[in-house]
């Protein structure tokens, strides 16, 4: 028989305490709210009525509801209001001399048989257990922000917690509708460990202007189905907290460079720019606590500024290549209105196209999202060719063939001498510097990236790489053309990886690495990633998807570039890849696809 909890305290009641208190007194259990000072238990208090308060605004919960759950909790200053609850979960700052110390405290007013949990994200439960004379009853229970909403728990045990409090707790999870995740007391648990490293790679990016905090938001959330970007998400989680979860986790962690926490995060913190809960962080809010965004000097002006940037106009689009890419690409741009003049190496291979974008064409139409005249339309708008001559008076060349350098470079040099001056040149490539495809031309000015996803007609995200050579005009005409295929254009350096890649790959190849290392299930990863941070996929089912002989080409061309060493591909990869095993497509990658 599991243990019956009528009634948990909560102690610290910032960002994740009053979601963890709602939780409770959501799910019919008395709760002891404790906080340090009557100011804060106040503040505490706001946040859990001003929550309540909008899910009874959006209809999620009835009036009565929230009064009965508001009134199931207990607001107390100081520790010794605990002395008869069966549960405390801790959730005060992260440092673990505090942790400990409250600890100690709980162990003295707390009942002998009461359970001690910590919510901490990073930090040691077997440190924090020892600071009581109860180590067997002290355990993890690691919410995700915000705790009403996110169904994962990350149950974490120590050498010493006792099989029967493991199972108390687990029992309790699945009472509050919560799906729990047991694992040994390691930094980072599943899901911080995979996460910590990809939000302090944004940093990176953002301090050194890589890129722009929307155009990394942007490109994560479009590219990837994030449920929001990694910046905004440094700001709901707090930049004090991620300091400190950075801090622990490198030093815990195998001092592995990638958890080092970029400068810009301590500064930011000093400077009081913590987040949503201060008002500013990465982004600017309404006011403290509010999750709505407001201009500030770093937003981008909208509209006017292609123009004025010197964005050129674009009517004629030659698509060079008849692969996939290529052929989603035509598509697009035809649908959208532009003149086309496809390039293939023959008519075969054109027809093969044209099939294609008929097809892909039709589907439209018969969703009902295309009408048979805008289909007819859009394939009228494609003429055909099989040599590059034809592209002497289009506006802008895409470029889609086979990611060879010496084939791409080749090519440009031959667009160089075909195509009229003011042309934008683009390469579509994954993988090669951008640069070294503009210097085999006489205008590296007017060279750029567009780094179309794959499905090209349906993903709304393409990456604008701009190298040090590209004009100020290349780049600009690029995005606003972007703009006018209903997509959105973030602009980029000529890195490895551009962001989406450069931000997503080291993460999966770190679920490998911890699947490895027999941390966790592939099973429980993925749900730990989808349920605890809404990824529309666990790393397992991405990587399947994908490809892993394609993530590990991606993975090898980052660390080669980057040469940092948490970047190096996880031998379990390599030799999947080695056996065949390629995802999906082979029927076999992580998981078997023939039986299912
Ligand atoms: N922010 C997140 O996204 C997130 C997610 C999961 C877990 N966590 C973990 O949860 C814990 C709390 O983080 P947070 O983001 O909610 O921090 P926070 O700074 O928002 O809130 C901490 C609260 O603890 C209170 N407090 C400080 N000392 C106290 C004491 N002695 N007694 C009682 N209350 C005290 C503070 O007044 C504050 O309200 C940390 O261990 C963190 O790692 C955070």
């Amino acid at each position: 028989m599991a243990r019956e909890f009528t009634s948990v305290g909560v102690v610290g009641l910032g960002t994740m305490g009053a979601g963890i208190v709602e939780v409770f007194a959501r799910n019919g259990v008395d709760v002891v709210a404790v906080e340090i000072s009557a100011a804060a238990l106040e503040r505490g208090r706001v946040t859990l009525t001003g929550s309540t308060d909008r899910a009874v605004a959006k209809g999620k919960l009835a009036e009565a509801d929230r009064d009965a759950l508001l009134s199931r909790v207990n607001f107390q200053v100081g520790l010794d209001a605990l002395h008869s609850v069966d549960l405390v979960i801790e959730a005060v700052p992260e440092h673990l001399d505090l942790k400990q110390r409250i600890f100690a405290e709980l162990d003295r007013v707390c009942k002998p048989e009461a359970i001690l949990a910590t919510n901490t994200s990073s930090l040691s439960v077997t440190e924090i257990s020892v600071a009581t004379t109860r180590p067997n009853q002290v355990i993890g229970i690691h919410f995700f922000n915000p705790a009403p909403v996110m169904k994962l728990v990350e149950v974490v045990r120590t050498v010493v917690t006792s099989a029967d409090v493991v199972a108390d707790v687990e029992a309790l999870c699945e009472r509050l509708g919560k799906v729990d995740v047991t694992i040994n007391d390691r930094a980072g648990f599943i899901a911080n460990a995979l996460l910590f490293g990809y939000l302090n790679h944004a940093v990176s990016m953002f301090e050194s202007r890589y890129a722009t905090r929307e155009d990394i938001d942007a490109a994560m959330k479009l590219g990837c189905g994030l449920p929001m970007g990694p910046l905004a998400l440094m700001d709901l989680i707090g930049l004090d907290t991620a300091y400190e979860i950075l801090d622990t986790m490198y030093r815990r962690g195998g001092r592995d460079r990638r958890h080092a926490p970029v400068p810009l995060i301590k500064q930011m913190v000093t400077a009081g720019l913590l987040g949503r809960k201060s008002g500013r962080g990465f982004y600017t809010y309404e006011r403290p606590g509010s999750p709505v965004v407001v201009p500030d000097e770093q937003t981008p002006v909208a509209s006017e500024s292609a123009l004025a940037d010197g964005a050129r106009g674009i009517a004629k689009v030659g698509v060079v290549g008849s692969g996939t890419m290529a052929t989603g690409i035509i598509e697009v741009f035809a649908k959208a209105g532009y003149e086309v003049v496809s390039v293939t190496r023959g008519a075969e291979k054109s027809a093969k196209v044209f099939e294609s974008v008929k097809t892909s064409l039709n589907k439209g139409v018969v969703r009902g999202k295309l009408s048979e005249a805008d289909r007819d339309a859009a394939l009228g708008r494609i003429n055909w060719s099989a040599t590059l001559e034809h592209l002497a008076d289009v506006d802008l060349v895409v470029e889609a063939v086979v990611e060879e350098l010496s084939v791409k470079k080749a090519l440009f040099a031959s667009l160089d001498e075909i195509c009229k001056p003011g042309v934008v040149l683009a390469t579509t490539t994954s993988s090669l510097p951008v640069i070294d495809v503009a210097m085999a031309t006489q205008r590296p000015a007017d060279v750029v990236g567009l780094h179309f996803f794959n499905p090209a007609p349906i993903m709304p995200l393409i990456e604008v790489v701009q190298t040090i050579r590209t004009s100020t005009e290349t780049a600009a005409t690029a995005k606003a053309v972007c703009a006018t295929l209903g997509k959105t254009g973030v602009v980029c350096g000529d890195r490895s990886g551009f962001i989406v890649n450069a931000l997503l790959f080291p993460y999966l190849n770190d679920a490998v690495k911890m699947l490895e290392a027999s941390y966790s299930t592939a099973d429980d990863i993925d749900y730990a990633m989808k349920l605890g941070c809404g990824y529309p996929m666990g790393p397992f089912e991405l990587l399947d998807v994908v490809g892993l002989d394609v993530s590990l080409a991606i993975q090898r061309e980052l660390y080669l570039e980057l040469r940092e060493p948490g970047f190096a591909p996880a031998p379990l990869l390599e030799h999947l890849v080695t056996a065949g095993y390629l995802g999906r497509k082979s029927g076999r990658g992580f998981r078997d696809h023939t039986r299912r």
